[in-house]
């Protein structure tokens, strides 16, 4: 047959100088396709002799044969190049440091409620809770606070709405967390040993009094507790909580319906240049208020006054985090402020343990 030769160097020069794959698509089609040069070449040989033939036959198939593996290197060939072009253009430096995140923080409160859990559990102490929403029998009546004691004033209680006809005393906002020593002795029973985390209310609003805030109840009821174990519990406690051997306290006669003797807790402190500093100096500061837990309030929770007795006390949870971490202002701590919440909050991998040591 006439003209193979060129008609292969044709295809051959074309396969090497194409660009992409479907120029090389196109040179396929008209070299080897159903109509393309070569298959038509193909469809003469049923013309031929069978001399011409035996010829022709083997020379084309041959043709056919080279074009089509020219073709399929060329396309790998181009595949290669396209690779190589990629991870040259998507190239990625993976000893860069990653994008950071903004991060929330731990607010001083969460933080602090996990410290006193830590400091308490190592001192023998549960955690229990109790309703933010509470009757008017847990959160006075029980507590050995009557209808008319002054006490109901004093503290500035929410009352939830009742209607006009509506003759149950109102439900109330909890003004302080010592209705769950209630709740917990008649569920539980004694002997026992919690703390009560949580938050109160009272209608009251300025540098130091938010109408929510924090407080941490302790409760230790057995045979044989006394005023010594509440000291020695404080004491521990807030050596634990400001870092600093043997604080100082001290007890001060108080009163509170649901103690008896009751005292008012200060920790020694010292005031220079406007700066307070917790554990040294002559100056004192009243942080909690305790007692041994009073008869009445035994025996409203069903327990019985005769045969066991303990100490309750009640710490205001905002007010030591101020003391601890030199926030100077109460009411900040719930502005939901992002630049003071950055500045006081605390990383959520510092969790509070007695091992790695309590403060930041
Ligand atoms: N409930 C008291 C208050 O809110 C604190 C307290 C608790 C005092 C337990 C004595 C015993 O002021």
């Amino acid at each position: 047959m006439d003209g193979l030769d060129a008609l292969k160097q044709r295809y051959l020069d074309g396969i090497a100088n194409a660009a992409d794959e479907a120029s090389l698509e196109d040179l396929r089609v008209s070299a080897i396709g159903k109509k393309g040069e070569v298959s038509l070449k193909m469809r003469e040989l049923g013309k031929m002799t069978p001399e011409e033939r035996q010829v022709a036959g083997p020379a084309l198939n041959a043709l056919k044969d080279e074009i089509a593996s020219a073709l399929s290197a060329k396309k790998e060939a181009l595949g290669d190049a396209a690779l190589d072009e990629r991870l040259r253009s998507e190239w990625l430096d993976i000893s860069l440091p990653g994008r950071p995140r903004r991060q929330g923080t731990i607010h001083p409160i969460s933080q602090v409620t996990e410290e006193l859990a830590a400091i308490f559990a190592d001192l023998g102490f549960a955690v229990a809770e109790g309703p933010q929403i509470e009757s008017d029998f847990y959160n006075f009546d029980a507590l050995n606070i009557a209808p008319e004691h002054p006490a109901r004033q004093e503290h500035d209680t929410f009352y939830m709405h009742r209607d006009a006809n509506d003759n149950r005393a109102p439900h109330v906002l909890r003004t302080h967390t010592s209705p769950v020593q209630i709740r917990y002795m008649e569920k539980h029973g004694v002997p026992c040993r919690v703390i009560a985390p949580g938050r109160v209310y009272r209608a009251d609003y300025d540098q130091t009094h938010t109408p929510m805030f924090h407080q941490l109840e302790g409760l230790a009821i057995d045979k044989d507790i006394s005023m010594a174990n509440l000291k020695w519990v404080l004491e521990e406690f807030f050596s634990a909580f400001f870092g600093i051997e043997g604080i100082k306290t001290r007890f001060r006669a108080s009163h509170f319906p649901f103690t008896e003797p009751s005292a008012e807790v200060d920790i020694q402190c010292s005031w220079v240049d406007g700066q307070l500093k917790i554990g040294e100096g002559d100056g004192w500061m009243e942080v909690l208020g305790s007692g041994m837990v009073h008869p009445h309030v035994l025996r409203s929770a069903g327990v019985d006054p005769d045969q066991w007795q303990g100490f309750a006390f009640g710490i205001g949870i905002d007010r030591i985090a101020m003391l601890k971490y030199g926030i100077p202002d109460l009411r900040a701590f719930f502005d939901s402020d992002l630049r003071w919440l950055r500045n006081y909050g605390f990383s959520a991998l510092n969790m509070p343990n007695l091992h790695g040591g309590i403060s930041r």
